[in-house]
């Protein structure tokens, strides 16, 4: 599975870079108005982390038209280069735009995603990524895990190879039963990284190894103990 951070702060990617193996970072509007650094400077940023690392940038595009958005693309694409992925947002003008950025050979996922259907049709326009919104589509009544459950065995049946990426997490559960289902990707805050990998009965043995080892070793260390040759 591709993990993503989701967030604008680019040194809060790279703290979560330094431990976990990541694949790039993603971004949207509603993200980027949580940023009090100027969006100019943070694009730089985002592009020297994307050539650093070889991951992957994605973008939301805010033109409410095809033309607009398809014009945002290009124009996105020629400052990031191919670590970029344009996202489209899941309604008429996004799948225009989503048709047409295929066809110029850029990488999109169409994005705010709430149905099978919706992603059905990313998938068949081309895209490379559809994100649905794990969260929203369990606040609306209907069940996000088994909406991408559904999404991920379609592509399967269909032989599609666009991915599904789940984004919108309240829980460590719902990103865990999604790894479960198959989904290809998930973009999550920092701080669900860090839940992850977190388990209590793991720090109760790592307490206790420390405290085992200082009692017979004291302060040394484990290469102290290296034979000198
Ligand atoms: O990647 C999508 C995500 O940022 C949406 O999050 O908090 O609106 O569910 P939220």
């Amino acid at each position: 599975m591709e993990y993503y951070v989701d967030i604008a702060d680019i040194e809060r990617v790279r703290a979560v870079n330094d431990c976990f193996p990541i694949d790039g970072f993603t971004t949207n509007p509603a993200i980027l108005t949580r940023t009090d650094r100027p969006l100019s400077r943070l694009f730089g940023e985002y592009r020297d982390y994307v050539r650093e690392t070889g991951q992957r940038v994605f973008i939301q595009v805010t033109a409410q038209d095809a033309d607009g958005m398809i014009d945002q693309a290009v124009r996105l694409h020629a400052y990031f280069g191919n670590a970029l992925v344009v996202k489209l947002p899941a309604v008429k003008a996004g799948y225009r735009a989503c048709k047409e950025l295929k066809r110029r050979g850029m990488a999109v996922c169409v994005t705010v995603v709430h149905s099978t259907m919706q992603a059905l049709m990313a998938a068949k326009a081309g895209a490379d990524y559809t994100a649905p919104y794990i969260s929203h589509i369990d606040n609306i009544g209907a069940d996000g895990v088994r909406c991408v459950d559904e999404i991920v065995r379609a592509f399967d049946r269909s032989g599609y190879a666009c991915k599904v990426l789940g984004a919108s997490f309240r829980t460590v559960e719902q990103v865990d039963k999604l790894a479960i289902v198959g989904c290809h990707a998930v973009t999550i805050t920092p701080e669900t990284f860090d839940m992850l990998i977190a388990h209590p009965s793991t720090d109760v043995s790592m307490r206790g190894f420390d405290a085992g080892w200082r009692e017979k070793y004291g302060e040394a260390q484990i290469t102290d103990f290296l034979p000198q040759d």
